[in-house]
């Protein structure tokens, strides 16, 4: 089932508990919010009441911005659904609180995260607080050790793994993070001038072999609940609170991805920053951060193992960091802080930078335990 604003009341008097906090009666107000690529996201206030508002998001049968030629499994909201749950469960408050969900139509209700901004935009605009970080760092930590196969157990592990075996999208992130970057693909696209340096990575069998390794790690590993998406558009700042969103890609798989995702956008920001000594030292701190607050979390489960996985998490983390800095600036998707360099030869300068740091990440991740000898390689 499609639901379009033209369908969405009649959908939403057939679904009240979507819309439990209005009015009985109320007659809906409605704005599609939605900034994304694949779904459709509504804001539904009660007209006489605006105060009262929720926000609905709706997985049509396909790629929202490609079409219905470009079909998409709509239970990615399934997944996202049960992770809402799991994180609202384990650390409540990070994520919006979810209302209902109707599995049929693919539409979740959730909180409204009012005057939210993304958190992407803000470290574009050189407002660093790294006390954002902190909480996501922390996010993390709990969602990752809380579900740990080295912390629940075999049979509790089952379980999640059952719940996120989520292999569409999985594939999805497989095929545009591991792969299409490095070979020839149509939606590949870079800015002219680093031509040079695209080739030499395509050519290096050093780098290859480590993309395939960490590419197997990516399809087979079983460690915990992994948000799958956790770049810095899918963190909404609220007031001095972050809250993760958009979790659609969540599953059990490794939990380094999601660390490695996140840094990877500290650190595109941190390129693209290139004047600014005071903002890229936030974000050095920031990064830094992140790894003591998640770090914490893991240190408070009482399994002998917790160095040895804490290790391991860290270098695959450091090798996904690179190949999402890499795919960024090569892939299908580049992030604005560095689209957004309207000169060339400062972008490029941005973007050669990043491409170095990141082909290093990626080949030398085993090398790495210490976040503090990554950041001052930058
Ligand atoms: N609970 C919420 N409260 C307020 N705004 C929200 C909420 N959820 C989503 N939004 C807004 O809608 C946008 C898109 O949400 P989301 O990232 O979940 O959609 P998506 O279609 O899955 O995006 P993508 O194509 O990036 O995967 C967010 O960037 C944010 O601006
Ligand atoms: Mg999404």
């Amino acid at each position: 089932m499609e639901i379009t604003l033209a369908t969405l009341p009649n959908y939403l008097r057939q679904r009240p508990a979507m819309t439990r906090s209005f009015e009985r009666g109320a007659t809906f107000r409605i704005e599609e919010i939605g900034d994304g690529n694949l779904n459709t996201v509504y804001r539904v206030s009660d007209a006489r009441h605006p105060e009262c508002s929720i926000v609905l998001k709706h997985a049509p049968p396909y790629i929202k911005i490609l079409g219905p030629d470009y079909p998409l499994s709509i239970e990615r909201l399934t997944f996202e659904a049960r992770a809402l749950e799991l994180y609202g469960h384990f650390a409540s408050g990070t994520v919006p609180a979810q209302y209902d969900f109707d599995p049929k139509a693919a539409v979740i209700a959730m909180e409204d995260l009012r005057d939210a901004h993304v958190l992407r935009d803000d470290l574009i605009n050189g407002t660093v607080d790294t006390a954002i970080a902190e909480q996501i760092g922390r996010f993390m930590g709990i969602a990752h050790s809380r579900t740990h196969v080295n912390n629940v157990g075999n049979t509790t592990a089952a379980h999640y793994k059952q719940q996120f075996a989520n292999t569409t999208m999985q594939s999805i992130t497989a095929d545009y993070v591991f792969s299409f970057p490095f070979t020839e693909h149509e939606t590949n696209f870079w800015t002219p001038g680093l031509e040079p340096e695209i080739q030499r990575l395509k050519a290096d069998t050093d780098f290859l072999e480590q993309t395939e390794h960490l590419k197997r790690i990516f399809l087979t590993a079983q460690q915990g609940v992994t948000h799958g998406d956790l770049h810095t558009g899918s963190v909404l700042v609220q007031g001095d609170t972050a809250k993760v969103i958009d979790a659609e890609f969540a599953f059990y798989g490794p939990v380094g991805f999601d660390l490695g995702l996140f840094w990877a956008n500290y650190l595109l920001a941190y390129f693209s920053h290139q004047d600014n000594p005071r903002i890229r030292s936030a974000l050095k701190t920031a990064i830094w951060q992140t790894w003591q607050t998640y770090t914490t979390e893991f240190e408070m489960t009482d399994t002998e193992l917790k160095a040895q996985t804490l290790e391991n998490i860290f270098r695959e983390a450091i090798g996904f960091s690179g190949l999402e800095i890499l795919r960024r600036l090569i892939g299908a998707a580049h992030v604005k802080d560095i689209e957004n360099i309207l000169d060339i030869p400062q972008k490029l300068r941005a973007e050669n930078a990043a491409l170095q740091f990141g082909t290093t990440l990626v080949k030398q991740h085993n090398a790495f335990s210490d976040v503090a000898v990554v950041i001052a390689m930058l």
